[in-house]
């Protein structure tokens, strides 16, 4: 069963019956591409002809490919993504209906929650994050801190969370799951997993949300598997809910026309992990135990381990291809180690912030990568020892004011004024420190004195900042009422 690829099959079938493409795409199956590796991608770039499917409609390869890639996962129910997570929790935001439009979500949610929240209407209870000192990075979510918005709100039907964090740290869903159903009313909870696509395919990687008693899960599985960009699935634990509410959701945000190459790629990684995952991921585990030591043993480096999660409420495990890399102990900056590592090292990682680096490791990197990181981050260490104070400790954040939801503030007229005049007003733009990357202010809430308070505070400490058109706070967008 496992070697089955019904999409990939049908694809390469059609290719081997080399009918004349009379049909779309416009680069006719490839000859009108001059780039070679583009010709190749183009021959199984086809459309719905017989055989191929129709991704809108479940039967045919299509068909046994979804029910494939639910048992792989353990859902009931799933389906496949051409537009990556984003497009899972714009999905699941949407199936919601009018009775369920309070959700509990992370504060520092992914963008794509906030255009999921246009789309659908739907009014946010934000839940706060818990932050590392060290990496002054928003780390996860606590059951408690749920159970008192439940509390407070009791018509909150969904809470939809974010484990694991981009930085592979995952919250105690277990936990939360449990708590949750403990309520009267029945409370669902989705999990944005984007970064959790391989979870499944070995026991000593983090849990599973679906394995955790989560009631959906997104996983952008072209970030861990070997998926082409944009490929994505969702997962649904309610056959019911399933058809009634996510299928529609989702064939309306869906294009008429799927990237059948994209299909395909998350077909063969899903036979390639139930065959193979667990082997490679093993192999990749041992290097990871291996190099985490060692580059933690660099004098002036410090690699996060799932050990310090303790400190942290609300965090339960760490991925183990996730680097994330301090920098306290040397002269320079995560940024300049970035920089450093790319110009002089062609190693080039997931990102840098002033005290850490974050390197994103595979399970087909191998020793010699694995080495490679290693000896450059060695190098580095050593040419610039001694400790530069590099923490901007930023204050707790006030208290956000939904005045507008954010479909409200998105279809408010905004205007521009000068920082002084924002106060009392209601903001049209997000503002968030980074790190920790919270935003401090998103469209349709309230600038109230503490976060004006808390504005002044940024702009004279010249934060760095995601989000606003001005960064530099002198103009502020607020919404025209
Ligand atoms: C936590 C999280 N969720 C969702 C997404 C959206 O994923 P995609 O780029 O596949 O749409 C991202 C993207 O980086 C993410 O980090």
């Amino acid at each position: 069963m496992h070697t089955e690829t019904p999409i990939y099959t049908a694809l390469k079938e059609y290719s081997k019956q080399g009918p004349l493409r009379l049909h779309m795409p416009g680069h006719g199956g490839g000859g009108g591409f001059i780039d070679h590796s583009l010709k190749q991608i183009a021959d199984i770039d086809v459309t719905e002809v017989p055989g191929t499917g129709d991704l809108h409609v479940p039967e045919g390869a299509i068909e046994q490919a979804r029910i494939l890639l639910a048992k792989a996962f353990g859902g009931r129910e799933s389906l496949f993504l051409v537009n990556g997570a984003s497009s899972g929790i714009h999905t699941l935001l949407m199936s919601l209906n009018r009775k369920q439009k309070k959700v509990i979500v992370p504060r520092n949610a992914h963008r794509s929650f906030y255009a999921g929240m246009v789309l659908s209407g739907v009014e946010p209870i934000y839940v706060p994050c818990q932050t590392s000192s060290e990496y002054g990075l928003a780390m996860s979510v606590r059951s408690s801190d749920i159970v008192e918005l439940l509390d407070a709100n009791k018509d909150i039907e969904t809470v939809f969370i974010t484990s694991p964090n981009y930085y592979g740290i995952t919250c105690d869903v277990a936990e939360i799951c449990t708590e949750v159903k403990k309520r009267p009313v029945s409370v669902s909870v989705f999990v944005d997993e984007a970064h959790g696509g391989h979870f499944p395919f070995h026991d000593s990687y983090p849990r599973p949300a679906l394995q955790s008693g989560a009631d959906a899960a997104v996983n952008g599985l072209h970030k861990t598997l070997p998926v082409l960009n944009q490929g994505a699935c969702l997962h649904v634990q309610d056959e019911q809910y399933f058809w009634n509410q996510v299928f529609p959701a989702w064939s309306m945000l869906t294009t008429s026309s799927p990237s059948y190459p994209i299909l395909a790629s998350i077909d063969l990684a899903r036979s390639f992990m139930m065959i193979q995952g667990q082997a490679v991921l093993e192999k990749s585990l041992e290097l990871s135990n291996k190099y985490k030591q060692k580059i933690g043993e660099i004098r002036g480096l410090s690699v996060c381990a799932e050990e310090e999660l303790i400190n942290i409420p609300g965090t339960a495990e760490m991925d183990p291809l996730k680097l994330l890399i301090g920098v306290g102990g040397i002269s320079i900056t995560g940024d300049q180690l970035a920089q450093l590592l790319r110009q002089e090292y062609s190693i080039q990682v997931e990102m840098a912030a002033p005290n850490y680096i974050l390197a994103m490791l595979s399970m087909f990197h191998h020793a010699p990568d694995w080495e490679l990181l290693y000896e450059a981050l060695k190098e580095i260490a050593g040419k610039y020892p001694g400790n530069k104070d590099k923490k901007k400790d930023v204050p707790l954040q006030p208290e956000p004011q939904v005045r507008l939801t954010p479909r409200e503030a998105f279809y408010s007229n905004a205007v521009e004024v000068d920082f002084p005049c924002c106060r009392g007003k209601i903001s049209a733009e997000v503002i968030a420190p980074y790190p920790p990357g919270i935003p401090c202010l998103l469209p349709g809430e309230l600038i109230s004195e503490n976060v004006y308070e808390y504005l002044e505070f940024l702009k004279k400490g010249k934060i760095s900042l995601y989000g606003p058109g001005d960064s530099s706070l002198t103009r502020v967008r607020i919404i025209d009422n």
